[in-house]
């Protein structure tokens, strides 16, 4: 009885350690073989190989523009679960709700604001990403799906920054949306069913109020979150960032083996060789993964351990993304102007920033800008991995020999960029060009 006794003493005593000793599983690793273990064991680091490539660390290879881009995606969810609390998507308390985040809500004024300017931001963070991973050829095969995949990354960031714009049901939100769906509207045959659809009547009003918001607060982050982690799975089997071929050395001749044994997952390979532990079954590696995954025999060279070096980066960019939404939103206030009178249409009334590239050509021609060349463009960009296969240049900016498919893409970013410039600052009154010096 005493010995029961002075056991549970114990227990208490040991508690509080027991307790952390639970959470922290494993001592700060020391050794090679514990950086992998940490990097296999942990839930957040699994998502990440055990050694990574130098070149993927470095700060001018990818300017950490992926990661950024899945930070503020990650700052607009949190700001954008912290706003629901507030908003309510009603025509006739929707702007009130706004003048309270402004007044009465604490913090209301920075969480708004740093919602605006991470969504703006994000827009323009994965745009530049995507040149990134143009400029460095790095959509070629066999990380062809994963350019599919970003493609529709973009889409999708486009629309839930879109669908957002509506919702502060201001002269600015409702007007920019008018005149953002009236370019869907042009498509031939199905453009009217499209834009009703999407505004569930022939006028932006409490419906299009409605779906704008089960679209930006549901659907389109549940289906963004699907297809970032979908983005982040086919890095990992595409073998991680594309690398020039130099760095990589040319697979072994000789067919490998490995003998699998019943051990822990973290006792397995690590730091390069394969450990092997009391053999049981034997197969040959071609039996166990196919495809671009057969690293046996295709060792890397010049990569480090994930643990520490890429989580320190990532907590690193992270910091940065925090940091730098914070301080914009702390200088400025997202707008909101009068609220919505439909009598009174701005003139001229323009699309969100980004869609003015598209405004602009519609006021050429309502169904080549709004329609047929942006769908043409659309359609080349997806096409890219699947017209240039050729495997030169990868890894690398501005490769000598891409030059032409750079010319090429650079040509289509600056021709949009201009056009997103025009529609912004050389834009007046009834669309006439004006200067804004
Ligand atoms: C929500 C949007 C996106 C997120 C969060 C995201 C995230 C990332 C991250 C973290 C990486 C790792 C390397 C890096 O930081 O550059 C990456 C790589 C990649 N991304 Fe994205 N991305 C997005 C959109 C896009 C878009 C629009 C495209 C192209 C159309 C794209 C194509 C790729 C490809 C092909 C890779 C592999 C690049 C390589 O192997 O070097 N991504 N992405």
């Amino acid at each position: 009885m005493s010995n029961e006794k002075s056991s549970i003493v114990k227990d208490l005593v040991n508690l509080p350690a027991n307790v952390v000793r639970s959470v922290f599983r494993n001592p700060l690793p020391s050794s090679d073989r514990g950086r992998a273990a940490t990097s296999f064991t942990n839930f957040f680091l699994h998502i990440q190989p055990v050694r990574v490539s130098r070149q993927a660390l470095r700060p001018t290879y990818t300017m950490g523009l992926g990661l950024i881009s899945f930070f503020l995606f990650v700052i607009l969810t949190v700001t954008g679960i912290l706003l629901m609390f507030y908003y309510v998507p009603s025509t006739t308390q929707a702007y009130d709700r706004m003048l309270d985040l402004r007044s009465s809500v604490a913090f209301g004024i920075i969480l708004r604001n740093m919602h605006r300017w991470a969504a703006h931001a994000m827009v323009a963070v994965v745009f530049l990403h995507m040149c990134r991973v143009f400029l460095t050829g790095s959509y070629k095969p066999p990380r062809e799906f994963n350019w599919l995949v970003g493609v529709a990354l973009f889409i999708l960031t486009l629309f839930s920054s879109f669908t957002g714009y509506l919702l502060p049901w201001d002269q600015l939100a409702f007007w920019a949306i008018t005149v953002g769906t009236s370019i869907a509207g042009y498509a031939p045959l199905v453009g009217h069913a499209l834009r009703f659809m999407l505004l569930g009547d022939a006028t932006v009003g409490q419906e299009a109020l409605l779906r704008f918001y089960v679209l930006h607060v549901v659907v389109l982050p549940v289906v963004l979150t699907l297809f970032v982690a979908i983005h982040f799975w086919r890095i990992r089997k595409d073998g991680g960032l594309a690398r020039p071929e130099s760095v990589i050395q040319a697979p072994a001749k000789v067919p490998v083996s490995v003998e699998i044994a019943e051990q822990p997952v973290s006792a397995m390979p690590m730091g390069g060789t394969v450990v092997v532990a009391a053999p049981t079954r034997r197969f040959t590696i071609q039996g166990l993964v196919r495809g671009p995954l057969v690293k046996v025999g295709k060792l890397e060279e010049d990569t480090v351990f994930s643990w520490p070096n890429l989580l320190i980066a990532e907590l690193f960019v992270l910091l940065l993304t925090v940091a730098g939404v914070m301080a914009v939103s702390y200088f400025f206030n997202a707008p909101l102007e009068q609220p919505v009178n439909v009598m009174h249409p701005p003139n001229p009334a323009k699309a969100p920033w980004y869609f003015l590239g598209l405004q602009e050509q519609v006021s050429y021609s309502a169904f080549w800008g709004g329609v047929g060349v942006p769908a043409i463009e659309l359609l080349l960009l997806m096409l890219v991995p699947y017209i240039d296969r050729s495997k030169v240049g990868v890894g690398r900016w501005f490769a000598r020999e891409r030059v032409w498919a750079n010319v090429l893409f650079l040509t289509f970013v600056i021709i949009n960029v201009i056009l997103i410039i025009i529609g912004t600052f050389f834009r007046g009154a009834n669309w006439q060009f004006v200067s804004p010096f």
